[in-house]
């Protein structure tokens, strides 16, 4: 455990993680969907938890981000919040609920901050959106920027591959960063982008950037299920697996199955 860890039990805030940047203390985002995980993540340590909209994926079986509704990541944020002393908590404004107007978007965010308890929103994408940013920022919402590879667009990427290798796409993901910067955001993820574009990053903006994916940075975000080794189908190059909880889980139920199918379970001592 960090000497960080060890000193500090304070709740993280968005002060605190550009604080953590400039101390040179890197940061540790994972994401989280439901109390009990939530829980476990802050026990252990856990700088930030992030309820991404890869709700979707891991946890509704969807193969985009796309479907997942405001109501639905209200309740997995809001099921994170309650179990959360220590992280700062994040929640992502799902596909749609921040493109329309101003106005929508205000209501949107203005929601899952009343209904969740969470300490932030991100968003997807990165110049056009510096209006919004500033409206948010404005009614005292901390904004989370997200660019790179951002998996709402996966319509108009086509694919999960690497974005930002080429030199204009690269030196746009600059601007944005400044832009994102300027507009107020307390944070920024990289997400799938070259290792040496993200150290530009970091070194042109005072904001912690967050990587996936994406080297080196002042802080890592990874999906928990991913890097607790519950999926063994999804095993990009920037994942790390720090468990294989699809054995320890398979072989666990297996055990069960086999005791009630045997009558070892329940024994005497289990009863009533
Ligand atoms: O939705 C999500 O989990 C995310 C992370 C991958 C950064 O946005």
């Amino acid at each position: 455990m960090s000497e960080y860890l060890n000193n500090d039990q304070r709740k993280v805030t968005a002060k605190r993680l550009s604080e953590m940047k400039a101390e040179g203390i890197r940061i540790s985002m994972l994401t989280a969907y439901d109390f009990t995980t939530a829980g476990l993540l802050d026990e252990a340590g856990v700088d930030s938890i992030l309820i991404g909209d890869s709700a979707a994926n891991v946890k509704a079986g969807f193969e985009t981000t796309l479907p997942i509704t405001l109501d639905q990541m209200i309740y997995h944020a809001a099921s994170v919040a309650r179990a959360v002393k220590r992280a700062f908590v994040v929640c992502d404004m799902p596909f749609g609920t921040y493109q329309v107007s101003r106005e929508e978007t205000l209501r949107n965010a203005i929601r899952i901050m009343k209904e969740t308890g969470v300490d932030a929103v991100k968003l997807e994408g990165g110049s056009h959106l510096a209006d919004t940013i500033r409206t948010l920022v404005q009614v005292g919402i901390p904004v989370v920027g997200h660019l790179g590879l951002t998996p709402q667009s996966i319509h108009a990427f086509g694919n999960y591959g690497v974005r930002a290798r080429a030199e204009a796409e690269a030196a746009q993901l600059l601007r944005d960063v400044e832009v994102l910067t300027e507009a107020g955001c307390c944070a920024i993820v990289l997400e799938k982008i070259p290792a040496a574009l993200t150290e530009k990053a970091v070194k042109l903006t005072p904001l912690p950037i967050i990587g996936i994916g994406a080297g080196a940075a002042d802080g890592q975000v990874l999906v928990s299920d991913d890097m607790l080794g519950m999926n063994k189908g999804f095993s990009p190059k920037f994942l790390r697996r720090y468990a294989d909880l699809h054995d320890v889980i398979t072989k666990a139920v297996g055990h069960y199955v086999e005791d009630v199918r045997s009558g070892d379970f329940p024994s005497e001592s289990e009863c009533y």
